[in-house]
């Protein structure tokens, strides 16, 4: 006897990235930041005193909300923060998908949402990326044709690491009748000469939600905070009834002022990790790989067919020398690795175990 909801019977759980229980593993298969937090955030994180967690945090992060529409040139009302930018995006689900209406993806991205699609029971409209990752012309069309409440774009892509345009996106964001979520976890990574920047349209798209995290750019992964950033009307029903109470403890609320106070220390970090990708790029070029441009702080490297091993022969072998990379057996993605982008030593390390497995 079960006594699970149907769709939550049915559907395929999330399947995380593995979690090494040796230090000695070089760990390049989730996207973490290689280098450490900033040291303000150690010092936050020192002076909590006991007493500070005997009562409620400040319900909805005010403090922090503040502080991140200083850094961002926004309002407080155009954020709200969430328990990692997973939250993120299950509040937007339960916040504007209307039961059973399909949320629109992007095929292959992120292989959370089609999980989160599945425990709202709402249908899944997967739309298929063009051979250079680019997006169909009839996108909005198409989500508008299936009734879409909601879609969700990667940019940076994942798991390619390629930058969709600002007026690719303003395009989408006004054609689409739904909301249109732009999930930037890696967007700290994109090269600052291409002058991205997708926060100018907040106040012109009411329809336009822009997700953020510090897992990646700040190097908190452990912390699990994230945020929102759109119009006051997107953002009110989240941050006062779909969100829980008290969804950011008082530890992560310090901890994130620290670190965008700090925020000097995490584009050096931000910079370093973009110089290794150039060089690690070249150099799996160098080792015969095909290697998309990524503004990502990760690589997907495709393995050509005459390579002696094929991807999933690469991922286990390195994976025996202690060395973990993502592998992802779906039919786009079973000739390529997604591999993460660690400090130059690490990625030292990385390329001279695939130049040995491959026998160079
Ligand atoms: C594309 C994408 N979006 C969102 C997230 C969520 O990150 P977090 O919940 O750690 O903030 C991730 C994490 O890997 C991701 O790859």
């Amino acid at each position: 006897m079960s006594y699970e909801r149907d769709n939550i019977r049915r559907m395929h759980a999330y399947e995380w990235g593995e979690q090494p229980e040796r230090d000695d593993v070089l760990k390049l298969n989730t996207n973490e930041n290689p280098f450490p937090a900033s040291p303000r955030v150690a010092a936050a994180l020192a002076s909590i005193d006991i007493q500070d967690l005997r009562r409620y945090p400040q319900p909805t992060a005010d403090p922090l909300r503040a502080q991140l529409a200083r850094c961002h040139g926004l309002d407080v009302d155009n954020f709200v923060v969430t328990n990692g930018g997973d939250e993120a995006l299950r509040l937007a689900l339960t916040t504007f998908v209307e039961p059973r209406s399909p949320l629109g993806t992007l095929e292959p991205s992120y292989s959370l949402y089609p999980v989160l699609a599945d425990i709202q029971d709402a249908g899944k409209l997967q739309i298929p990326l063009g051979n250079d990752w680019e997006i169909p012309r009839d996108f909005a069309q198409t989500l508008n044709e299936a009734g879409a409440n909601l879609a969700c774009i990667v940019n940076p892509h994942a798991p390619s690491g390629t930058l969709i345009d600002v007026d690719t996106i303003s395009q989408i964001a006004n054609d689409f009748n739904g909301v249109l979520l732009v999930d930037e976890a890696y967007v700290d990574f994109v090269d600052p000469a291409l002058r991205h920047d997708l926060l100018r349209l907040v106040n012109a798209f009411d329809n336009l939600l822009l997700l953020r995290t510090f897992s990646k750019g700040y190097a908190l992964a452990g912390l699990r905070l994230g945020y929102l950033i759109g119009s006051s009307t997107l953002i009110a029903p989240i941050l006062s009834k779909t969100r829980d109470s008290y969804n950011i403890d008082f530890i992560s609320q310090r901890l994130g002022e620290a670190a965008i106070s700090d925020r000097g220390y995490a584009e050096e970090t931000w910079r370093q990790i973009r110089s290794a990708r150039r060089q690690l790029r070249e150099e799996l070029i160098s080792a015969g790989f095909r290697v998309a441009i990524s503004q990502s702080n990760f690589l997907l490297a495709e393995v050509p067919l005459d390579f002696a091993l094929n991807a999933a022969e690469i991922y286990q072998g390195l994976k025996a020398q202690g060395i973990l990379i993502r592998y992802f057996d779906s039919p786009l993605l079973e000739d390529k690795l997604r591999i993460t982008v660690g400090t130059a030593a690490q990625n030292t390390r990385l390329v001279e175990a695939i130049n040995k497995l491959l026998g160079a």
